[in-house]
């Protein structure tokens, strides 16, 4: 059994809650896709469960935006990476403060991992956000009406089954193309051998599904199972309205779970 995470944004209410679920499940081991960063406000904190808790952490496009800078960002994502930088750097432990750098520093942008399930040889790919663009290209549910072009592209880069973060929007893409949200699947996509499949586990610390409850997946035997947990969302949103570097539309998405 293993648990994966992602986009867990600084919100360390969250982060706490998935962290103690999985623990609950008796799940030893736990991937990140990463976000670690960004939005919101305990990036230190988030960093520190993160690095003492998960097996690897691929690189999200705002922990590359912490460490190197910003592109395609708007204006609230901007000011909070600089501002997680800032708060990064204000760290007075020395070592600590080179701990989480280094962390951050030394992500690879994919992993891939081959593993021997009931009866099926499955390979995993862990990205943060798809195939073909690891840190910044969005997979999203409409693209398999908008874009089939594009999601056939995508399969054709994968072997098997391939997951990802980035929109904050739970779900498996097929190769038809086609989606299903956690709620059409009863919360449970079984991994069948020759089928390919893109898995988004959803957001811990920013979901964007119109449901507030953090998100994220475990796999137990063929089986990848989606969570939803609630969290105290109120008290992040007090710390995001108290950072001034923060706007408050972060600390307001977080109880619409836009
Ligand atoms: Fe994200």
């Amino acid at each position: 059994m293993f648990a994966i995470i992602s986009d867990i944004h600084s919100n360390i209410e969250a982060l706490t809650v998935v962290l103690d679920d999985i623990e609950t499940r008796g799940i030893k081991t736990i991937f990140c896709l990463g976000d670690v960063v960004g939005y919101g406000p305990n990036p230190r904190e988030c960093l520190d469960l993160v690095i003492a808790k998960t097996q690897f952490t691929v690189l999200g496009n705002h922990d590359y935006a912490v460490l190197y800078e910003p592109t395609n960002f708007n204006i609230g994502a901007e000011k909070a990476s600089y501002w997680s930088r800032y708060a990064l750097e204000c760290e007075e432990q020395e070592e600590l403060r080179n701990k989480r750098w280094d962390f951050l520093g030394s992500q690879q942008m994919r992993r891939t991992m081959m593993v021997a399930l009931d009866g099926i040889e499955a390979r995993f790919d862990f990205v943060h956000a798809s195939p073909r663009r690891p840190i910044n290209e969005y997979i999203f549910p409409d693209d398999v009406y908008t874009n089939p072009v594009k999601m056939n592209a995508l399969f054709e880069r994968l072997d098997h089954i391939c997951f990802i973060g980035h929109t904050h929007l739970p779900g498996v893409f097929l190769e038809d193309p086609d989606f299903y949200s956690p709620d059409e699947l009863g919360y449970v996509y079984p991994i069948v051998e020759g089928e390919k499949a893109i898995v988004n586990v959803g957001s811990v610390g920013q979901p964007r599904d119109r449901d507030n409850r953090a998100s994220y997946a475990y796999i137990d035997g063929n089986e990848i199972h989606f969570v939803r947990l609630e969290y105290d969302y109120k008290t992040t949103q007090q710390k995001i309205y108290d950072i001034e570097e923060l706007d408050n539309f972060e600390a307001d998405r977080l109880a619409e779970g836009r």
